[in-house]
């Protein structure tokens, strides 16, 4: 169909996921290595929780920052295991990280504004920044996959609003220390730049130490979701925290676009945050047996990678990305070129081993016949 209809250019100039549209190429019997999401089931008590709300008529619309219970066990969970304080009313319950990430651009970010973004990074972070009007820029990483303070610094200019941080990183593995999160924090401060940092993957973390910078700096936004901790990719819940004068502003962005987070979405991840925290601890060391499985294999088909600290990807390089992809695509295996995720992330694939043992191995064999 021809039309001469017109688009905003904000929206137009954004490139459809290339990592969809490969899905949608691959044969039914295909191993899928290119999913962002836990393989598991959320754990039951959680299920419970949200049949209960249900069952309870909790099916109304919430206050717009979301269920008051949830956001004080939240504020108590910052405090706890990401060491800062933030009172409840400055928490906001959003629809997953992703909401939370586009209303923090929103808030923060206008045209001509300059977003610092990892080099290769989650896909998001370009898009929404172009979506708020202002311009990304990629940062180069260190050898192991982590931002640090000196590189950053070579990009910053007049324009520069917002570092994006995340560690554990989708999609390296690569976790930050606590030093470069430190100096990170003091360069952000330096020059009056907000730090928002994703946190999704912050309980998936095989080396290292989880380190907030909210923490240690209070121009922060802290990101996160019950998405790939408790495996709630489709309930669509996450959360935001950030100092009341960013909160307020976010807050018109998400009543405006979203009204409230899911209610029945809220009572589930109240008993996620709340209830037993076995099923995170048993989810991190199956993910950890597949990392090795699979860093191992690697490594004895001769294909260098840095090994993964945290969340659950592989990045492993090759000669072509999107070449490499499609070769294996061909052979059954679904991955993602290092390319979908900034122009530095050329020359390699991103492998996502949230997926079975046997398909591991399976898609092991495979690569060692194609690549
Ligand atoms: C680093 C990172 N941030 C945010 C998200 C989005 O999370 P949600 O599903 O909670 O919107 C993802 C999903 O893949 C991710 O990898």
């Amino acid at each position: 169909m021809t039309s001469n209809r017109r688009f905003a250019e904000r929206v137009e100039k954004i490139d459809i996921s290339g990592i969809r549209k490969l899905f949608e190429g691959a044969g039914p019997n295909a191993i899928n290595m290119g999913l962002g999401q836990p393989d598991f089931d959320t754990p039951d008590h959680i299920k419970q929780a949200a049949i209960d709300a249900i069952n309870d008529g909790f099916t109304g619309y919430t206050t717009g920052l979301g269920v008051p219970e949830l956001r004080q066990a939240l504020s108590e969970k910052f405090e706890q295991f990401n060491n800062f304080q933030v009172v409840p009313d400055d928490i906001i319950i959003t629809s997953g990280a992703s909401e939370a990430l586009h209303i923090a651009l929103l808030a923060l970010v206008g045209p001509g504004d300059e977003v610092l973004v990892p080099d290769p990074g989650f896909v998001s972070y370009v898009a929404l920044t172009d979506i708020s009007g202002g311009r990304a820029i990629g940062v180069p990483l260190t050898d192991t996959f982590t931002l640090d303070a000196e590189t950053v610094a070579e990009y910053i200019t007049d324009k520069t609003r917002v570092l994006v941080v995340n560690s554990p990183s989708n999609p390296t593995g690569g976790v930050q220390t606590r030093d470069e999160i430190q100096g990170l924090c003091e360069l952000a401060n330096d020059h009056n730049i907000t730090i928002i940092s994703d946190e999704v993957y912050e309980h998936i973390i095989y080396e290292g130490e989880h380190v907030s910078p909210a923490s240690i700096s209070n121009n922060v936004v802290t990101i996160n979701a019950t998405s790939k901790t408790y495996a709630m990719t489709g309930w669509r819940l996450g959360y935001v925290a950030a100092p009341h004068d960013i909160t307020e502003q976010m807050l018109k962005a998400h009543q405006y676009v979203q009204a409230c987070a899911n209610s029945i979405a809220q009572k589930a991840a109240l008993a996620a945050i709340t209830g037993p925290q076995e099923c995170v601890a048993e989810m991190r060391e199956s993910f950890m047996r597949r990392r090795d499985l699979l860093i191992k294999g690697l490594k004895d088909l001769g294909i260098e990678c840095v090994e993964p600290k945290g969340a659950f990807y592989a990045f492993p390089k090759v000669d072509n990305s999107m070449e490499a992809v499609m070769k294996l695509l061909e052979a059954g295996v679904i991955t993602a070129p290092g390319s979908a995720f900034g122009p530095r992330g050329e020359g390699h694939i991103r492998l996502s081993y949230a997926t079975s043992d046997k398909d591991i191995v399976r898609a092991l064999d495979i690569m060692g016949q194609v690549l």
